[in-house]
């Protein structure tokens, strides 16, 4: 079955132990990272990541959207990440490489995620390390942005090369996630959903986690 992973993104940082708790029947935490740099926004970062682990069992699946991300990876993966996942987009080959291996080499899953203008294939180059390939369905940033359908395309790209290799990495979407999108996500290969808005702004939040997941 799909995998859903909430993003803290869209929380009240004011009581994120309780937020948390309010999402226990999901399987991942995400946890979006965000320098100003790399995208046009700040989020947080490695003391809001400590306290997190603090209060949770849960998976913690960190997105890193910021520059060089070889400098951060093995403090995130010390302080509780269970996947680091970062931008192909954000350093030179030779660092890219480096960082998927030293978030290995600390026995953490390692992803690498894809902008909306760039190919499934910019990341093939790197499928022996990969636990995980994120496809950006908005401009990453910020919360609450409308599904970009040509990431209906670069999901079952993604899931074929997946097959192709045989090494049973996960397919993630990211942005835009709602009942209506997550469907046509599972129905394209994702294994796992990011949903920010969709879930804290529900109602019933373990319900509408059901709903994504297609069980409702
Ligand atoms: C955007 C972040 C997403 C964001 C998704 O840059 O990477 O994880 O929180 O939010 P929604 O689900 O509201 O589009
Ligand atoms: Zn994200």
């Amino acid at each position: 079955m799909v995998k859903i992973a909430p993003s803290l993104l869209s929380a009240d940082f004011t009581r994120l132990d309780r937020e948390i708790e309010s999402i226990k029947s999901c399987d991942l935490l995400h946890f979006d990272v965000m320098d100003g740099v790399f995208v046009p926004n700040i989020s947080f970062g490695l003391p809001v990541l400590r306290a997190v682990r603090g209060v949770t069992a849960l998976p913690l699946d960190v997105h890193l959207m910021i520059t060089r991300p070889i400098r951060f990876v093995e403090r995130f993966c010390e302080l509780g990440a269970d996947i680091v996942t970062f931008h192909v987009e954000a350093d030179e080959p030779e660092n890219i490489r480096g960082a998927l291996l030293k978030i290995r080499a600390l026995g953490k899953k390692a992803g690498l995620s894809v902008k909306p203008a760039t190919p499934v294939s910019a990341v093939e180059p790197y499928a022996d390390l990969l636990d995980n390939i994120l496809i950006m369905a908005v401009e990453p940033g910020f919360g609450g942005q409308s599904f970009m359908t040509a990431a209906l395309d670069k999901i079952s790209a993604a899931s074929a090369l997946v097959s192709r290799l045989g090494t049973g990495c996960d397919v993630e979407v990211d942005g835009g996630v709602n009942r209506e999108t997550a469907r046509l996500c599972r129905e394209a290969g994702a294994t796992v959903l990011v949903a920010g808005s969709d879930v804290f702004r529900a109602p019933d939040r373990r319900a509408e986690i059901e709903f994504l997941r297609g069980q409702l």
